[in-house]
């Protein structure tokens, strides 16, 4: 009974007396399962010693237990836990908590399975985790635990991650934030669900209007917080910025402007201007999600909406995900001083502040150029990238699978042609690739004649490797 002694938790307030203590401490224990049936006792000399306690109070603790059935003494000597009853109790908790004892909404959605091993993942939107510069965030990252703030800090995030932050948004996206319209959250989705909520506070079923083929995790981050989606078409264009015209008590539209998610076009500069003008004139905000601004391939990258508003109505949110890696949740939100406001205030409600430690770290990384020196290499190797996966739709798939090059971002829009896109996704995992159907990204889950290829995360030969198959798999051998 090794532990036993630390194990057992005694309840240091009220006014039972100690012996009462103990033995509630055992029957909890034995009712958690933490005390299985069978299991012996240590001796109450022993016991006694470990809790600091009388031998009698201990022995009376074990009378009281013995006397309700909770332990048994055995005539070769030993006090064990009970063999009978509390065997049954541990595994009636367990059943008891697979069902809640109060109503709950629908349902969650299963979510979709993970792709079996060894499979090629040509996953929408993750960067190469091989390329993810470990060592030089290891090394920040110790060096920041020595200095960083351990306790309750500021929840707008660490003061020089957000003075980075702001100075690289406005070198790479011409953004003129100044540091305090910045807040640092828990990757984008953190800053997408602060913003869903502060918007819909006091407006209970307003309409928020989404991309009708879109990125699913931000509607559900508004629909969590009470709106009622709105879909609206995109085109070649973007988003067909007229059809908001016609939205009645529009309060806000999410978009991806700079690379479509999943379409990858980028929102066409008239659009651009007659969205600014409707926000400004219909007073709704635009949530800009600009996940992927620093990989951009051809000539200038356009601008975000945020850079020309004049008049507070966009919130940009934007994430390291993809210049460093999804797993260290790192986002970022900004946007009229007022709602940076509210969204804080907000979120100290909900997780309170980030990890100051791996934020300053980061702003170091930033302060240093390593992170652009980072950038600029990982942006030569997407782009690569893109150009090997066109090529090999070209040498296998030609004529199944037809991809606009886009202009950026880490993955292609392609459209199925002879086959539906539901029949040559199941193809492709038969022969171990895996990627998504237009369908997962259409909000009226309809089946579209597309299919999404993130090539970020795969290298050139491991992407003609990946349409070789697919083209096996359509029984198209070359
Ligand atoms: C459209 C879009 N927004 C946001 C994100 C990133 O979110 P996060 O920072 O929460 O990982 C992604 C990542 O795939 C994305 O595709």
């Amino acid at each position: 009974m090794n532990g036993f002694a630390h194990a057992l938790s005694l309840d240091e307030s009220g006014d039972l007396p100690l012996f009462l203590r103990i033995a509630r401490a055992v029957r909890d224990d034995v009712r958690r399962g933490r005390l299985l049936p069978g299991a012996a006792l240590p001796g109450s000399r022993t016991l006694a010693t470990q809790l600091g306690v009388h031998r009698n109070t201990v022995l009376a603790a074990f009378r009281e237990l013995a006397a309700e059935g909770w332990i048994e003494t055995r005539p070769a000597g030993g006090t064990y836990v009970s063999g009978d009853i509390p065997r049954e109790l541990p595994r009636r908790l367990a059943k008891a908590a697979t069902r809640a004892g109060f109503s709950l909404p629908a349902a969650p959605s299963p979510r979709p399975p993970e792709p079996p091993p060894n499979t090629f993942v040509l996953a929408a939107g993750t960067p190469d985790l091989r390329l993810v510069p470990r060592d030089l965030v290891a090394r920040a990252y110790r060096r920041a635990l020595r200095s960083a703030p351990l306790g309750y800090v500021p929840p707008e995030g660490h003061p020089r991650l957000r003075t980075a932050l702001t100075e690289m948004l406005a070198e790479l996206r011409g953004l003129t934030f100044d540091r305090d319209a910045l807040l640092v959250t828990r990757g984008a989705q953190a800053a997408l669900d602060l913003t869903a909520r502060v918007l819909l506070d006091g407006h209970p079923g307003a309409a928020v209007a989404v991309e009708a083929l879109g990125y699913r995790p931000a509607w559900q981050a508004f629909r969590a917080a009470g709106a009622r989606l709105v879909p609206v078409p995109v085109d070649e264009h973007g988003l067909a910025v007229d059809a908001l015209a016609e939205i009645e008590g529009l309060r806000a539209v999410y978009l991806t402007p700079h690379h479509q998610y999943p379409t990858t076009v980028t929102l066409s500069p008239a659009r651009r201007l007659a969205l600014l003008a409707l926000a400004r004139a219909r007073r709704f905000a635009i949530v800009e999600d600009d996940y992927d601004f620093e990989f951009h391939y051809e000539g200038r990258p356009v601008l975000p909406l945020a850079s020309d508003d004049q008049s507070g109505n966009v919130i940009y949110v934007g994430t390291l995900a993809k210049i460093l890696a999804p797993a260290l949740r790192l986002g970022f939100l900004a946007g009229p001083a007022p709602f940076v406001a509210h969204a804080t205030a907000l979120r100290i409600a909900i997780d309170r502040q980030g990890d100051p430690a791996l934020e300053l770290a980061v702003a170091e990384l930033l302060e240093d150029g390593e992170l652009q020196r980072h950038v600029r290499r990982v942006r030569r190797a997407y782009r690569e990238r893109r150009d090997a996966l066109l090529a090999a739709l070209d040498r296998h798939l030609e004529g199944t699978l037809v991809a606009r090059k886009p202009p950026g971002g880490m993955a292609a829009w392609a459209e199925v042609r002879g086959v539906d896109a539901e029949t040559l996704v199941a193809a492709a995992a038969r022969e171990g690739v895996s990627f998504l159907p237009g369908r997962a990204y259409a909000f009226d889950g309809r089946a579209r004649p597309f299919v999404r290829l993130g090539y970020a995360s795969l290298d050139p030969s491991e992407l003609d490797e990946a349409m070789r198959r697919v083209a096996r798999g359509l029984g198209r051998r070359r």
